[in-house]
């Protein structure tokens, strides 16, 4: 546990204009009620700086000549990055003995697969995608096979390059896949590198779900449990931008508490083996 020292708190205000500057860069809206989740974040920012307030921070952050760098690290301790392997594995269900048949059988002149995962946090999503994708190479062999990861978080990402997971990350990869995909060092038994098989599928790269151009031509894209951090003007862009992103044989998976209700008409919700799935509309 790291001891930061004492610094004040975080006062209404002060809270207003971090997350007017969080809402504006990322997307992320933070209500009132998050005031000491933020302020417990934005601590870390405050101590790798050596300052003693919020507001010499953000005053920091205004004077910088060139804000990009300090804006990263900050959205970087604001998001909220909780994942797993497996995350909702009835989608992963619906995903090889639904999904990918049917591309198989779709794309069989094409043979090519474009996979997105938008918001992957620490790359325990996309890796489970890339493993779903190796237990069904009976369907994809000499396919061109492309997992593409990304996420606003430069730390979560550079932990998912390094691919190595212990603990609650891992405990629901059945234990047949965790011998196959993973290596263990005995020297360190708790923790589990993922193998380049899995690692060579997937590509991680730095991604602001509302500045940057998205992936086209996709197959797949899971966005699950970003949406929630978005304001339904926000969770509209995402939606808009992904329809014009997937192809019309495409498919989209959010998470479980999320949904599209309200927030487009361009999909179709299709439940397929217990889980919700959307499907572009008249593409
Ligand atoms: C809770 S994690 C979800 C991880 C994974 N998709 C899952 O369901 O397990 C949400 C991720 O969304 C990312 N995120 C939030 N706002 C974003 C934005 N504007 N652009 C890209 N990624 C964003 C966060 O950095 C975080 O890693």
């Amino acid at each position: 546990m790291i001891d930061f020292p004492e610094i004040k708190r975080l006062t209404e205000e002060e809270f207003a204009r971090f997350a007017k500057l969080i809402y504006e860069e990322s997307g992320i809206y933070l209500k009132e009620t998050k005031l000491t989740l933020l302020s417990n974040r934005l601590r870390k920012r405050l101590y790798a700086l050596h300052l003693d307030s919020f507001s010499e921070y953000y005053d920091y952050i205004q004077k910088l000549p060139d804000k990009k760098k300090e804006i990263e690290a900050l959205i970087d301790v604001v998001s909220t990055n909780e994942t797993y392997f497996f995350r909702n594995e009835r989608q992963f269900d619906a995903l090889m003995k639904h999904c990918f048949p049917d591309l198989a059988e779709k794309k069989k002149n094409e043979r090519r697969l474009r996979i997105w995962s938008a918001g992957c946090s620490s790359g325990e999503e996309p890796y489970t995608i890339a493993i779903c994708v190796l237990e069904s190479m009976n369907l994809f062999k000499e396919w061109s096979v492309e997992i593409i990861a990304t996420d606003i978080a430069p730390s979560v990402l550079e932990f998912a390059q390094k691919g190595i997971y212990s603990g609650r990350r891992i405990e629901k990869v059945p234990p047949d896949l965790l011998k196959k995909y993973f290596t263990n060092d005995p020297n360190h038994p708790e923790l589990y590198a993922i193998k380049d098989e899995v690692k060579k599928l997937v590509t991680f790269k730095y991604l602001n779900l509302f500045k940057n151009p998205y992936p086209n031509q996709l197959d797949i894209i899971f966005c699950r449990n970003v949406m929630i951090y978005f304001d339904k003007e926000h969770q509209k862009k995402l939606i808009a931008g992904f329809y014009a992103s997937l192809l019309k044989t495409g498919y989209l998976f959010i998470g479980h508490s999320e949904t599209l209700h309200a927030i487009s008409d361009d999909f179709s919700y299709v439940k397929i083996l217990d889980s919700p799935v959307y499907v572009p509309k008249g593409k």
